[in-house]
């Protein structure tokens, strides 16, 4: 541990951050190398690659093969855009402006099967997401969630029905200009740190520092 993650444990009693490195070496790559950055250049993606990203999230497993996901995109340059877009607070449309597509993250509550309420119908949906995320980082895309975002006005905006959640919204968009975006968040387009794994598990029963 280096000097600076040393400090980092101590200011933050006992929580240690780690930043992503040489011990995270067997990580896959992929995993490594995703990060939620913010700089992109407006240009658009195909249709293709758009669908690429979607048939990634639908390969994602849940529960009963049940799939709850469902997301409601809008490309730049549609009439979809703008609604999408002032849907999210003031600080996200500063720099998800320079998105191609946002996407609403929406999972179905019930199964299909019998209709009763599934526990894990927003577990499944972020599993559907992260494969969203790495196969947007896959082909070189800028993939970043964002919750600031009227929830109440998104369901009614993008009428989506009473047993459906609306979980997050997702910008996916070609990498830009750190230069271009507001002063205060360019010194933010790096990796971010994480808590040490070591205080995230524990063996046998819950044993973990709270
Ligand atoms: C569900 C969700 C909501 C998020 N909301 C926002 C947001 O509103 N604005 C923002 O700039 N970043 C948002 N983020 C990005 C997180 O801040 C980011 O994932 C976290 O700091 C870890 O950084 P990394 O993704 O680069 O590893 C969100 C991420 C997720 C998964």
């Amino acid at each position: 541990m280096n000097l600076r993650n040393m400090l980092s444990c101590i200011l933050t009693l006992g929580g240690c951050a780690q930043m992503v490195d040489s011990s995270h070496n067997q990580v896959h790559s992929l995993i490594r190398e995703r990060h939620s950055a913010r700089a992109m250049s407006g240009e658009k993606i195909s249709t293709d690659e758009l669908m690429t990203l979607f048939k990634a999230a639908g390969l994602a497993q849940s529960s009963y093969n049940d799939q709850p996901w469902r997301f409601i995109y809008a490309e730049r340059e549609t009439p979809h855009w703008q609604p999408m877009l002032d849907l999210l607070v003031p600080f996200n449309q500063s720099w998800a402006a320079k998105g191609a597509v946002l996407i609403a993250v929406i999972s179905h509550n019930n199964f299909e099967h019998n209709n009763q309420f599934s526990r894990t119908h927003s577990f499944d949906t972020g599993a559907a997401m992260e494969n969203l995320a790495l196969q947007g980082i896959s082909m070189g895309f800028i993939v970043h969630g964002m919750a600031g975002f009227d929830y109440d006005k998104a369901r009614t905006v993008l009428n989506v029905p009473d047993d459906y959640t609306v979980e997050a919204m997702f910008v996916v968009g070609k990498p830009g200009n750190v230069k271009d975006l507001p002063a205060e968040l360019q010194s933010h387009e790096k990796r971010s740190e994480r808590k040490d794994v070591k205080d995230l598990i524990s063996e046998g029963t819950f044993k973990i520092k709270k």
